[in-house]
């Protein structure tokens, strides 16, 4: 089986769109390949951040991901900074990519716009860190939002360099998209997101779901119950390809385009389903302790070091770093 990679930070609240957009798809990807799973908290430090929710959120992340059926059994979940190898690679790749390189990064354009007093050196090598994240483990498929192709393609153009600097090492990795459409948050307009607060918790019970829908934007030229919708431009009807059995969102689609369904309705129906597709991994959450997620991670980060030393004894042969002959106390100790 061909080795998959993807991370994730924690850095907020999991949320609707990440289900859809990643997680879900983290979880049939595991079928396929041999998959590593990382909480990336060394990331989630490139931002200004809190250090004990920071650890909380780590572990909640992982606890979150397991409740959607990341599987321990087949897949390493685990913690970056548990493997110090991702910093060490990180460094090495550093030194060759060009600041011009990581300056054209958008992600990078939008956050230091976002954080003007805090523009740090993480935020700007953040993805050469990310590109490590990959190659440590020889990833050939990432899994990943359309956001995220342009530090695919960046890790393609560091896996080159060293390729042809150092000798061949690392496969260039491919992106996996997610075929589910960018999911909107409930303003309808900007990308579902805890920063924006336009999100629905992934951990929301069904009351909570009613609520947050029920004010939520659906097709602006829908002004009375009378007007025919289209649905193609409606967040909610979206949503409802995600949550909804296939046969029901065909009819919603056929009613709303001939105002036969009203958006107060189509709205309830979809809390419904989407409650009911929740409900498993809320339980599943609630049934998780902080002892078997730390375990698990215990596991996940002791099968990632495995590959990960292997590639950094393979990195360090290649570049010239000297090889540390065992310490003297623990040579001829009788
Ligand atoms: N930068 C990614 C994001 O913001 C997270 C990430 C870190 C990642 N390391 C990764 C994704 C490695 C894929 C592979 O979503
Ligand atoms: Fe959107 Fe549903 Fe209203 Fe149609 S009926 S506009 S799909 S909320």
């Amino acid at each position: 089986m061909a080795r998959l990679l993807s991370g994730i930070q924690p850095s907020g609240e999991m949320h609707v769109g990440n289900w859809l957009g990643a997680i879900r798809n983290w979880v049939a990807l595991q079928e396929r390949y041999e998959a590593f799973y990382c909480v990336v908290d060394l990331h989630a430090m490139t931002v200004p951040y809190d250090p004990p929710l920071l650890r909380e959120r780590t572990r909640d992340l992982a606890a979150v991901l397991l409740a959607c059926g990341i599987d321990p059994d087949r897949s390493a979940l685990f913690v970056q900074s548990h493997v110090p190898e991702h910093a060490e690679l990180a460094w090495v790749l550093q030194c060759l990519t060009p600041m011009g390189d990581l300056s054209r990064m958008t992600q990078f354009k939008d956050k230091s716009a976002q954080h003007q007093n805090n523009v740090n050196a993480g935020l700007f090598t953040y993805p050469v860190l990310q590109a490590a994240d990959i190659l440590l483990y020889k990833a050939e498929a990432v899994p990943v939002g359309e956001d995220q192709v342009q530090h695919i393609e960046l890790t393609r153009e560091i896996a080159r360099r060293f390729n042809a600097r150092f000798g061949t090492t690392f496969p260039e990795p491919q992106e996996v998209l997610a075929k589910t459409a960018r999911i909107r948050g409930l303003d309808g307009q900007a990308k579902m997101s805890k920063s924006l607060n336009n999100h629905i918790p992934l951990l929301a019970p069904p009351e909570r779901i009613a609520d947050l829908l029920r004010p939520a934007f659906t097709d602006p030229a829908r002004l009375r119950r009378s007007d025919p919708g289209h649905p193609e431009v409606c967040n909610i009807f979206t949503l409802h390809q995600g949550f909804t059995p296939a046969e029901e969102v065909a009819r919603v689609d056929r009613e709303c385009r001939a105002a036969g369904i009203g958006c107060v309705e189509c709205k309830r129906l979809l809390a419904r389903t989407m409650a009911d597709a929740l409900a498993p991994i809320r339980e599943r959450y609630a049934a998780l302790s902080a002892d078997h997620v730390d375990g698990v991670l215990a596991e996940g980060a002791a099968r990632a070091r495995e590959v990960a030393r292997a590639t950094m004894a393979e990195v360090r042969e290649r570049v010239g770093v000297l090889a540390a002959r065992p310490s003297p106390s623990a040579r001829g100790t009788p």
